[in-house]
């Protein structure tokens, strides 16, 4: 999940270069950042500060830094506390190196190397690798073998750039883990790093390595970039593409947190998803998802992703009577699955480079089953190795925890299941269910226009002890989403329950102290009602979310939020979600924490 960049090329500037791609991936993680270049008198030097990139910045401030060569990192801790010996990069007199992923046999080799005298600094797992390569240095192995030889030796997925100070150059490699490099012919410049994202701009050639290839910059054979099998040979192992991302400069304008701003995003980007799909770009995409006949279709996908994917599955097996089947990766990948010929996998993802659900989309490849993805990042490794992809359109999401993301991915399996439907070929149809969604971001412009009411709401109540969400039918994954989103930004508990669960255990935990988020729809409406009576008799807290004018459920809330739920059908869960999201946000806010940057998380799982 660690943010890596790499520069080679003439510009003196190469240590601003890195920080400008740093700063695009932040949202890798944010627990320290740091740099290592090669000066003007070709020393190297590094500069590395636990925290946020700023502090790294701030330590930069005033340093007259000319440098031709630069690799920098930002850091999602795994092996080791967030300090400054522990960022990133891991430094000898010989070598530089920044690592994304876990090197899961790093004790062993560390005990190997230490019976040789080596001493390791920090308590990282990377660590391992540098000294490593270091070691056949000094053994007299050249540069790349050294690389290649202790690539093979390690075990886990990782990649990893490396600054060689006696050269000035820089090698990467990778296993299971992302990494692009981006040339510009017309500057001889190169870069490497985990995400296009941070290229954007910089480079007009793309580059994606497959596994165990290594990515060579440096004026050889007259390219700047060259790449070699482990056994050294030149190879073309790697899938080539024209740089055509332009960078979306996400600012946050007239909002606060990004989290806010992508809030109220949502209704322009619903409005937008049918005429892409229907009258524009992704109209062949969505054609040919019309001609799969699946006989049985596995959803995988982790976190918000999972959850979108559970009202995915609602539409599926609701609309289409296909039986779906959603799947966490994390634990699709080690359960062996009974995949059938007939079989489709659908892998829900921001992203596109979670580890779980990269790992969850290859098993089903290898399975000679269709895959298929429902993803945001254009040319994500998920995007690129599943048969078939339907982009969700959500633009750039900075803010670590998702909103429109979610919204976007239910609504664009909203699509699928309409052309599984055979509705492309109907104008009628496709005419009715553009409507639907316009509906949807009517209303949903008309709750953000009320949001101080939930504002208010979320004052009375951010203090009390737990949350319970609670929804049935389609309103369950709505419930899970909406104690997710409460839980990573305002650090409190919370949990998502199925309404008629509760009796059958967690029920014992409700008091004055609790409170109940209960989400009724019109659907089911009576037995979700008589749930929030059973809530209500042991003295919690209820904030009902339901239909306007409801007297019964109004009077029996403690705080009630209405909402006109007519023409809205399945899209619903929806609409109630953008509530959900909108609580978390205020409750946050009235807590003080870091809204677009949580703490602990990263915007992206590149580790299992
Ligand atoms: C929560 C959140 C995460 C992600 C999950 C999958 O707000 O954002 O739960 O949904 O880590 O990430 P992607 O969608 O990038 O695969």
């Amino acid at each position: 999940m660690c943010g890596i960049v790499g520069y080679f090329g003439p510009s003196q500037n190469s240590v601003g270069i890195v920080i400008e791609g740093l700063k695009r991936l932040e949202y890798r993680g944010y627990d320290s950042a740091g740099v290592s270049f090669i000066d003007q008198n070709n020393k190297m030097q590094y500069y590395k500060k636990a925290g946020k990139l700023d502090n790294l910045k701030a330590e930069l401030v005033g340093k007259d830094i000319i440098a031709r060569a630069c690799i920098g990192h930002t850091r999602w801790a795994t092996h080791g506390g967030v300090t400054d010996v522990n960022a990133h990069p891991h430094n000898n007199e010989v070598l530089s190196i920044i690592h994304n992923g876990i090197v899961e046999n790093a004790n062993e080799i560390k005990r190997e190397l230490a019976a040789h005298g080596v001493k390791f600094k920090s308590e990282t797992d990377s660590e391992s690798f540098l000294e490593l390569v270091t070691y056949h240095l000094k053994n007299d192995m050249p540069i790349k073998e050294a690389i290649a030889t202790s690539f093979k030796r390690i075990q886990g997925n990782s990649a990893f750039v490396i600054l060689y100070p006696k050269t000035g150059e820089i090698f990467a490699v990778k296993r299971g883990a992302p990494l692009v490099c981006g040339v510009n012919e017309a500057t001889s410049e190169a870069l490497v790093s985990s995400d296009p994202y941070a290229l954007a701009g910089m480079v007009h050639s793309l580059y994606f390595p497959e596994d165990e290839v290594i990515v060579h910059l440096s004026g050889e054979n007259k390219n700047i970039a060259n790449f070699y099998e482990l056994d050294l040979t030149k190879t073309t192992r790697y899938l080539s593409k024209k740089q055509d991302m332009t960078l979306e400069v996400s600012e946050k304008g007239e909002y606060e947190h990004f989290m806010l701003k992508e809030i109220h995003e949502q209704p322009g980007l619903i409005r937008n998803l049918t005429q892409y799909y229907f009258a524009g770009e992704g109209k062949e995409a969505l054609e040919k998802v019309a001609t799969y006949t699946p006989e049985r279709i596995y959803l995988s996908a982790c976190g918000t992703a999972a959850y979108a994917g559970l009202v995915v599955r609602d539409f599926l097996e609701g609309i289409n009577r296909i039986p779906a089947v959603v799947e966490l990766a994390s634990e699709f990948r080690y359960k062996n699955p009974i995949l059938k010929k007939g079989d489709v996998g659908i892998f829900v993802s921001q992203s596109g480079e979670t580890a779980d659900t990269l790992a969850a989309q290859s098993i089903c490849k290898k399975a000679g089953i269709k895959t298929m993805s429902i993803v945001n990042v254009d040319g994500s490794t998920l995007y690129r190795d599943c048969d078939d992809n339907l982009l969700i359109r959500a633009g750039v999401e900075i803010g670590v925890a998702s909103t429109k993301a979610f919204t976007q991915q239910a609504l664009t399996g909203r699509l699928m299941s309409a052309a599984l439907a055979g509705d492309l070929k109907d104008e009628g149809k496709k005419v009715k269910l553009t409507g639907k969604f316009a509906l949807l971001a009517e209303r949903i412009d008309l709750l953000l226009l009320q949001s101080d009411a939930i504002k208010s709401v979320a004052e009375s109540i951010y203090n009390k002890k737990g949350f319970f969400y609670t929804g049935r039918g389609a309103y369950f994954p709505i419930a899970l989403e909406g104690a997710l989103k409460l839980k990573e930004i305002a650090y409190v508990h919370a949990e998502g329950y199925a309404a008629g669960e509760l009796k059958h255990g967690p029920i014992a935990l409700i008091d004055e102290e609790m409170v109940n988020i209960a989400l009724v729809g019109p659907e089911l409406f009576e037995k979700t009602v008589s749930n929030v009576h059973e809530i209500k008799a042991r003295k919690g807290i209820i904030v009902g979310i339901g239909p306007r004018g409801n007297e019964e459920l109004m009077s029996l809330s403690d705080y009630y939020i209405p909402l006109d739920f007519e023409g809205l059908e399945e899209l619903s869960p929806l609409y109630v979600n953008v509530v959900n999201q909108l609580l978390a946000y205020y409750m946050a806010k009235f807590k003080g924490t870091d809204i677009d940057k949580p703490r602990n998380l990263a915007k992206s799982v590149t580790v299992e």
